[in-house]
């Protein structure tokens, strides 16, 4: 480890204290140019309170061009400067400080700051990129109104974009200028400035108060056909917010604007959310139904942020949830009341419970609320975003949905123009419901996945049926926590599978779903009134973040994946079947035949005839492999590889003809329609191709090939082109180089296609990536382009990311060793693919190891990467 990782400092919560002084106004000049971009700042600074501390600004890779106070140039003893800072001896309790500097957006390949993406200039400010445009106090808790002129060569950059209304625009000579004020004061992280040749499609939204709102999209002029679902999606999401949480927006101008190099998803920043393109074009050749509603939910989070972020905004880092796990429980609503909301609860708990869950068990673990960092970009993690957004919607169950939104509304009245505190949010549902949540706010404190063993108990003398219910609350070294208030929704069944009406502990009134509340570390409760033993269906609706131990049988489990009522347990029942037959093929090798019960199981979902096609498709969909490794004492990726593979073989063996005859029935009878009906149709024939694949039949693949070339529409041939690419045949070579001829132009798609081959299951998939990282359209600066190529196979090719010979673990060191230089944010997410070394079996776990040495033994490591391979070193 270098020396400088090892004293990287640690920053605590309970350090935090406000700023010595304040920053109530800025004016911004930029004269914008690629390499050189000149910055004026002209700040009003407010000393608060009554001291003689110098003001600490931040500041990093700034070119200082002159300092004035007050008018008057500053001499060099009053003031210092060190790589991260500039200190300020001031006299005067006001002062009007003016700093002008010199940046260089071409050599910005962390994409943090001013950057150029293709040739446009943009920002990202979130969490400390402002520090890298001017000497701040980039720090959350420092709201100011911001003054923004833009200046550049009008040929260049014909368009000029920053937060807020524009107020004036000019002409000089052959540059040109635009001034915008934002009215709302506002913390550095959200602003934003956009310059470049692009194109805009416009809508024009009317609040609820009359505000006429004119909403944009800027792109390059060639993506510009596929922004026009983008915009739809805004204006939805507007509607939403008003209907829903009565919020309004509150400027005249809301632009978008879509950049093809971008670190994370999107940025909310006032007026002028930055998207990475993946999130905004959208077009039925392009793109897939899964992309549509990824463009539609990101469009909808950060809306959504124009209240849960940016009106009521963080006091400090360490409350990144308070924005994120809020939105994103309130991006999931307003995503569920426009699909299918079964399917997607059933996804959101299903990543919460796999990456979670693991993120949760791993080095990285952390509250909700964490409290130390090294790095804040490592937080922007599953932990913070969608556990935080189960705390949100547990307290909204808690409460009910009237009272939580009652508490909301009040939240956003009582700390609008405020830089608040998770507590601040439970406070304000706490006044507003009348509820005590201090026990409730264990939920931010502490790390760990809770564990609950149910057990029941049927009494046929007295028709009673208890439920015990324990609950474990671990952290990562295993240490017991306090007991946490934990909502479980709970129905009975008979064995039938017909719902059962209860009364729960005597006291009416007889229904068939109940919500218990944990608080102890043991409960039992008590069922009255039954005739037979029933089956319980516990969680529904995934009402907790927690994992669930319970004695249920097989033919139970195959009772609730037939019947439940409730998608989410009708679901993960099927899922536990599933599981424990792979598990029975990996842990017993003279395993060749399927569990009848499941088997069974299985060909009833398939023939079945349910009212949502999506939700059956996921319901034959096997858990992926890394989400078995989870059920294993040591994870073995090939056998776990192997079994899997088995038992999707033995089930598209026996029911072959089924799933053909499935597959042609669903056949589209006209075009391509993008509705959910129809998205929900395709969802379950792929799912049949994707058994039938696994024959490796020579019929098989020219049915996949024929799909893919013919398809008028994205699903289609990306769900052939995914099995092709794992086939080992001449025809995989045909698909892909048919996939890249049709669709090279468009860098989005050629992600996809990259992706593919990067998660392929045939032996050459290493060496062939290593081919596709030289090719002409895999770009290593391009963040999109590592995931995909990269990303997925660290993170979603287990059987060759841990090949037995290490050469996964070297090629994914070497890869992130070549990033970090450039950018340490996708580094650091490509090392997390390392976290879980621990969990391995002894080979794996020795070569894991040796490659986060040799990752943490590098020269000039970033504090990014430092501090996961730290973590995960020290994992003990
Ligand atoms: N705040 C962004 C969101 O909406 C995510 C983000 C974080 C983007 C940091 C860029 C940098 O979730
Ligand atoms: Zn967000």
């Amino acid at each position: 480890m270098s020396a400088k990782q090892k004293c990287a400092e640690r920053i605590y919560l309970k350090d935090y204290k406000p700023a010595d002084y304040r920053i109530p106004a800025i004016e911004l000049e930029l004269d914008l140019d690629r390499e050189k971009t000149r910055v004026r700042s002209r700040l009003t600074v407010d000393r608060a309170g009554d001291h003689n501390r110098p003001l600490v600004l931040h500041g990093e890779k700034l070119d200082l061009v002159s300092i004035k106070v007050n008018g008057q140039a500053l001499d060099p003893q009053h003031y210092q400067r060190d790589d991260t800072t500039l200190t300020l001896f001031l006299g005067e309790p006001q002062t009007t400080l003016e700093i002008e500097t010199e940046i260089n957006p071409a050599a910005n390949s962390e994409l943090n700051g001013l950057y150029a993406s293709a040739d446009t200039l943009c920002t990202q400010c979130e969490p400390e990129g402002f520090r890298r445009i001017t000497y701040f106090l980039d720090r959350p808790d420092n709201l100011s109104v911001y003054r923004v002129s833009l200046r550049a060569l009008k040929a260049e950059y014909p368009v000029l974009l920053a937060n807020g209304n524009q107020v004036e625009a000019g002409e000089d000579g052959r540059y040109h200028y635009a001034v915008w004020e934002d009215p709302h004061p506002k913390p550095s992280y959200l602003f934003a400035v956009v310059a470049g040749p692009l194109e805009f499609i416009e809508d024009h939204f009317r609040t609820a108060s009359g505000r006429k709102v004119a909403l944009r999209i800027y792109a390059r002029a060639r993506d510009i056909p596929q922004c026009d679902f983008a915009l739809g999606a805004l204006r939805d999401s507007m509607i939403w917010d008003e209907k829903v949480y009565g919020c309004e927006y509150d400027l005249d101008q809301y632009n978008i604007v879509a950049v093809e190099d971008f670190n994370m998803g999107a940025m909310e920043n006032k007026g002028l959310n930055v998207f990475n393109t993946r999130y905004v074009l959208a077009q039925p050749a392009t793109a897939t139904d899964q992309d549509y509603r990824s463009v539609r939910d990101v469009i909808g989070h950060e809306y959504l942020h124009n209240w849960s972020g940016n009106r009521v905004t963080l006091r400090d880092w360490f409350q990144l949830s308070l924005k994120e796990g809020f939105t994103v429980f309130r991006e999931q609503q307003f995503s569920a009341d426009h699909d299918s909301a079964g399917v997607k609860r059933i996804e959101d708990a299903n990543l919460v419970r796999t990456q979670q869950f693991r993120e949760d068990a791993g080095p990285m673990a952390h509250p909700v609320r964490p409290d130390s960092f090294v790095e804040i970009n490592n937080f922007y993690t599953l932990t913070v975003y969608i556990k935080g957004a189960e705390v949100v919607r547990m307290l909204s169950l808690l409460v009910g949905s009237e009272g939580f939104l009652k508490g909301c509304r009040h939240y956003f009245a009582q700390h609008d123009g405020e830089a608040v505190t998770t507590d601040h949010f439970l406070g304000a549902i706490e006044t507003a419901c009348d509820v005590d949540l201090t026990q409730f706010r264990h939920w931010y404190e502490q790390p760990g996945t809770p564990q609950l063993q149910v057990s029941g108990s049927f009494d046929p003398t007295t028709g009673q049926y208890r439920l015990r219910m324990g609950q474990d609350n671990p952290d990562a070294s295993g240490e017991r926590q306090p007991p946490l208030q934990i909502p479980i929704v709970v129905a009975l069944f008979d064995i039938e599978g017909n719902p059962v009406e209860t009364e729960l502990q005597t006291k009416g009134p007889k229904q068939h779903e109940h919500t218990l509340v944990l608080t102890d570390a043991v409960q039992e409760f008590v069922f009255t009134g039954l005739t037979s033993r029933p089956i319980p269906s516990l969680l529904r609706g995934f009402s907790a973040p927690v994992m669930v131990q319970t004695e249920l049988a097989g033919r139970d489990l195959a009772v609730l994946a037939g019947h439940d009522n409730d998608p989410f347990c009708r679901w993960d029942a099927g899922q536990t079947l599933a599981r424990q037959e792979i598990l029975r093929w990996l842990n017993d090798s003279s395993v060749d035949v399927l569990d009848a019960n499941f088997s069974e199981s299985f060909g009833k979902t398939l023939t079945a005839d349910l009212p949502d096609l999506a939700f059956q498709a996921l319901a034959l969909t096997l858990p992926e492999e890394n989400d078995l490794g989870e059920f294993a004492d040591e994870i073995d990726p090939e056998g776990i590889h192997q079994a899997r593979w088995s038992v999707m073989q033995a089930l598209a063996g026996r029911y072959q003809d089924h799933l053909l005859e499935r597959y042609h029935a669903l056949q589209a009878n006209g075009p391509y329609q993008r509705d959910v009906a129809d998205a929900a149709r395709r969802a379950l024939r792929n799912t049949c191709l994707a058994y039938l694949m696994v024959l490796e039949s020579e019929d098989v693949s020219r049915l996949a090939l024929k799909q893919l070339i013919t398809a008028d529409n994205m699903t289609d041939a990306l769900a052939a082109l995914v099995p092709l690419a794992n086939q080992a045949r001449p025809v995989r070579d045909e698909a892909l180089a048919f996939f890249e001829q049709r669709w090279g132009e468009y860098p989005l798609v050629m992600d996809k296609w990259f992706r593919a081959q990067a998660v392929s299951r045939c032996e050459d998939t290493l060496s062939r990536i290593r081919t596709l990282t030289q090719h002409a359209y895999y770009h290593q600066e391009n963040p999109n382009k590592i995931r995909a190529l990269i990303g997925a196979f660290a993170h979603a090719n287990p059987l060759h990311f841990h090949a037995p010979d290490a050469s996964g673990y070297q090629f994914v060191t070497e890869q992130l060793l070549a990033t970090d230089p450039k950018n340490p944010q996708v580094a650091a997410r490509l090392a997390s693919a390392f976290n879980l070394w621990k969990r391995y079996e002894p080979g794996r776990r020795a070569q894991m190891r040796d490659a986060l040495k040799q990752i943490s033994d590098a020269p000039k490591l970033s504090r990014d990467v430092g501090e996961i391979v730290e973590r995960a070193l020290a994992d003990t």
